[in-house]
């Protein structure tokens, strides 16, 4: 099923389309998106697990989150790009299959740090409770590895 649905996309006009001229400057924007995402967290992430104390949360998190949002609105249309390029070989790649597991991974932990801490994130108190900290310990983490197996999916 997956299998013949990536053989539809990368035969398909869109397929050969991402294979020529559209290729480089999806990768270009897989990269602009790529800063803006893992940087933007990445920076508003060390606030949150307790760096960076005199910078005050609420504005840091008021300035990075919409910055990360669009690099995520980038990669994601970027990323399907380059997919359509060699949807049958990436479709049985485990290193972008991982990446696209622990990009829902990531996502889903940062739902549910909104839903459970962003009255402390928009509150006065600068310091976010233990588990609110741990939690933006792991977002770096995955966002990171998730570049990382990015990177490597062309050598795997
Ligand atoms: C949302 C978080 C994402 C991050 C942090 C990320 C990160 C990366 C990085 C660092 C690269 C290497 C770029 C280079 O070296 O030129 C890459 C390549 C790639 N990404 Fe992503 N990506 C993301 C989302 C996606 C999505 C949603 C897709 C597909 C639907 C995707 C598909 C690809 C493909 C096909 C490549 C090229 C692999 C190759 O070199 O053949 N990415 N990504």
């Amino acid at each position: 099923m997956i299998q013949d649905l990536a053989q539809a996309l990368q035969t398909s006009s869109f397929g050969a389309f991402a294979r020529g001229s559209a290729y480089p400057y999806a990768n270009l924007v897989h990269l602009l998106g790529l800063v803006m995402l893992v940087g933007g967290i990445g920076l508003l992430d060390l606030r949150m697990t307790g760096l960076f104390r005199s910078l005050p949360l609420q504005a840091v998190s008021r300035v990075l989150t919409p910055f990360a949002v669009a690099g995520l609105i980038l990669m994601v249309p970027s990323g399907f790009t380059m997919f359509a390029a060699d949807a049958v070989p990436l479709s049985r790649s485990d290193t972008f299959r991982w990446k696209l597991s622990l990009i829902a991974l990531a996502l889903a932990n940062a739902a549910v740090f909104r839903v459970l801490w962003r009255r402390h994130v928009e509150g006065v108190d600068p310091n976010l409770p233990t588990a609110a900290r741990l939690m933006a310990g792991v977002s770096i983490v995955l966002w990171l590895w998730i570049a990382a197996l990015g990177r490597l999916i062309a050598y795997a």
